[in-house]
């Protein structure tokens, strides 16, 4: 009853119904499951795209870590970092490259990192390591209020609603996934050297943000990739501060800003 209703709706009366509510300030959708809803800077075909969460490998990895609770990313999100680790994995995985090294800088619950772990699983690349940072007990406070930034959205501590034993005990079965406890400014040290070929930078602030930028950029190969997670979004200035400051006199990246939220360098 309901569906022929709206089919109704839909094929007749529903451009002059929905028109009608538009001039009263209300705005109607017709209903699909698993949908929600956009700013109109998204094109009217956006619905016409194919499901990614009905793609194999992606859709199972990422319904996996967004059930178990443990990341803040959804869909549309992984889907980036599906793609670009997808890419580095066919890039330099099969050359004579000793080891492919990805990071996370802001693993939280772990979810993403998991994601990352299974993902290369997945693709049988034997040879990578995944170093993930956080100081698994939320934002310092040294970060929050620097002489260069004030952060006027985070404060000491948010998101320490995780811990180290508990992430580590997550990604047990990875024996490539590696735990670095404390800021990155202080721990980014033990991994110094190693030439790293896909960053995940998301840490919400400034002050530690350009300190990844910085410290990748001394270690990212050719062709690498840095996905930092927040640009743009009102909630973060601190980050697209952060990457525009970075890439201004880096010519030689190229910046993709993503409706995701999310800024993608490739190191050319
Ligand atoms: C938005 S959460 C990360 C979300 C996570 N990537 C996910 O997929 O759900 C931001 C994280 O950055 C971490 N963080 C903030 N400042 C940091 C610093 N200086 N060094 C390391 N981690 C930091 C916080 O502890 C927090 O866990």
């Amino acid at each position: 009853m309901t569906s022929r209703i709206s089919r109704a709706l839909k094929a007749r009366s529903w451009p002059i119904l929905r028109a009608a509510l538009a001039k009263g300030g209300v705005d109607a959708f017709v209903h699909h499951p698993d949908y929600h809803y956009v700013p109109d800077y998204y094109g009217r075909s956006a619905h016409k795209h194919h499901d990614i969460r009905e793609e194999p490998i992606f859709g199972e990895l990422a319904s996996r870590v967004i059930s178990d609770g443990r990341t803040l990313l959804y869909y549309d999100r992984l889907y980036t970092i599906y793609q670009a680790v997808s890419y580095v994995v066919r890039r330099y995985a099969s050359t004579d490259v000793e080891m492919l090294n990805l990071a996370e800088v802001g693993v939280y619950k772990g979810g993403t990192s998991y994601f990352i772990s299974s993902l290369l699983a997945r693709l049988k690349c034997s040879r990578a390591a995944l170093h993930g940072f956080d100081t698994f007990e939320g934002h310092a406070a040294i970060d929050i209020a620097t002489e260069n930034f004030q952060e006027p959205f985070h404060k000491a501590g948010m998101f320490s609603e995780t811990a180290f034993e508990s992430v580590k005990a997550y990604l047990e079965q990875f024996p490539y996934a590696r735990l670095y406890q404390g800021r990155f400014q202080e721990t980014c040290d033990q991994v110094r050297g190693r030439p790293f070929h896909f960053v995940h930078l998301d840490v919400d602030l400034y002050e530690v943000t350009r300190a990844g930028l910085e410290f990748f950029d001394e270690h990212l190969v050719t062709g690498g990739i840095i996905v930092v997670d927040d640009y743009g979004f009102y909630t973060c200035p601190g980050v697209k501060r952060a990457v525009d400051e970075f890439i201004e006199p880096r010519p030689h990246y190229l910046p993709l800003h993503l409706l995701t939220g999310q800024c993608v360098l490739t190191k050319a």
